[in-house]
C-alpha cells in the first residue's frame, strides 16, 4: 500500500465553516479558543451545570475535576454540542468558539464537532480495520487529497504508527485497550480538529498505557488545544496547565494547576484535592 510522506505538510482542513480568522479573545493566560459564558444545563428537571463561565486557552491542557455527578461530562459535552440529542437537554448561556456562539441557529452541530473533536472514557473503535477507522472522518467529508498521508500522519501524531504500520488492515478491535484509545485519538485527529475534548481518556487503561496517553497529550498540545475530564488528581496535576473544580454543578475554583493544587483558595477545593470527599 502506498503511504504518503509523513514529512509533508499537515492535512488541509476539510471543513472550515467557522472562520479561523475570527477575532481572538485575549486572556491573562493566552488566547481563549473556547469560552463558556454563564452556561446552565438542565436535563428535564435536573440542573446539571449551574451558571458556569470558563475559558479554554489555546495550546494548553485544561482539566475539569470534581466528584462523580458534579457535571464534568455535561460541561465537557457542551463544548461540542454532544448533548444535543439527550432527551430533556436544555442549555442557557453561551459557548463561544473563537467568538462565535456554537449554539446559534446558523451553526451546524456536525461541523462544530469536526473542529472540536472528542475522545471518550472507553475506547470505541469501529469494528473495521485500523486504516478504515482513521480514514472514516475524511471519507465522510469527501476528502479528495492524500488519504494515506492523512492516515499515516494521524497515527504518527497519536504515537501509534510504529506499532501498527505493518497491520493497517487488521481489525481495530484486535488492538490492546491502550492502542485502541490512541487509535481513537488518531481518528479524532484525522479530520484536523483544533480542540480535542477528552472524558477520562485513561480511566480504563493500565498505568503504562495511561502514561503513554499522558505523554501523548503533552505532545499534542503544541498543535491542539486539549480539555480533559479526570477523576485522577495526580493526572490533572501532572499534565494540565489550568484546572477547574466543579461541585454540584457549580464551578467552585479555577486557576493555574500549580496554584490550585498547592494553594487552593476555597476550602471545598482543598477538601477535595486532599481526599476528604469524592
Ligand atoms: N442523560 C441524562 N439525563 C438525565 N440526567 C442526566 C443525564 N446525564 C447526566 N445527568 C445528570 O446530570 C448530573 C451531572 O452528570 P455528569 O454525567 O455530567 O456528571 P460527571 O461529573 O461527569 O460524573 P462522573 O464523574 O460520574 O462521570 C448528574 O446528576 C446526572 O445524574
Ligand atoms: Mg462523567
Amino acid at each position: 500500500m502506498m503511504i504518503g510522506d509523513s514529512q509533508s505538510a499537515p492535512p488541509q482542513s476539510m471543513i472550515r465553516v467557522l472562520p479561523r480568522e475570527t477575532a481572538p479573545m485575549e486572556h491573562a493566560g493566552g488566547e481563549a479558543v473556547l469560552e463558556a459564558k454563564n452556561v446552565t444545563v438542565h436535563y428535564g428537571h435536573v440542573t446539571a451545570v449551574k451558571c458556569i463561565s470558563m475559558s479554554i486557552i489555546r495550546h494548553s491542557i485544561t482539566a475539569i475535576i470534581g466528584p462523580s455527578g458534579c457535571g464534568k461530562s455535561t460541561l465537557l459535552r457542551c463544548f461540542n454540542r454532544m448533548n444535543d440529542l439527550v432527551p430533556g437537554f436544555h442549555l442557557d448561556g453561551q459557548v463561544l468558539y473563537k467568538g462565535q456562539d456554537i449554539y446559534a441557529t446558523e451553526m451546524d452541530a456536525t461541523e462544530v464537532r469536526y473542529q472540536i473533536g472528542m475522545v471518550f472514557q472507553k475506547p470505541n473503535p469501529f469494528p473495521k480495520s485500523i486504516y478504515d477507522n482513521v480514514a472514516f472522518g475524511p471519507r465522510i467529508n469527501g476528502y479528495r487529497g492524500d488519504l494515506h498521508g492523512v492516515v499515516r500522519r494521524s497515527l504518527e501524531r497519536a504515537a501509534l504508527w510504529d506499532e501498527v504500520k505493518d497491520r493497517l488492515r487488521q481489525n481495530a478491535l484486535d488492538l490492546s485497550g491502550g492502542q485502541q484509545q490512541r487509535l481513537c485519538i488518531a481518528r479524532a485527529l484525522a479530520v484536523d480538529p483544533e480542540v480535542i475534548l477528552m472524558d477520562e481518556p485513561a480511566a480504563s487503561l493500565d498505568p503504562l498505557a495511561t502514561y503513554r496517553i499522558e505523554e501523548l497529550m503533552t505532545e499534542l498540545k503544541r498543535d491542539y488545544t486539549i480539555v480533559i475530564v479526570t477523576h485522577n488528581m495526580q493526572q490533572a496535576a501532572r499534565i494540565s496547565d489550568s484546572t477547574n473544580f466543579l461541585l454540584n454543578g457549580e464551578l467552585i475554583e479555577s486557576g493555574p494547576t500549580g496554584i490550585l493544587f498547592t494553594r487552593p483558595s476555597d476550602k471545598r477545593t482543598e477538601d477535595y484535592i486532599t481526599g476528604r470527599f469524592g
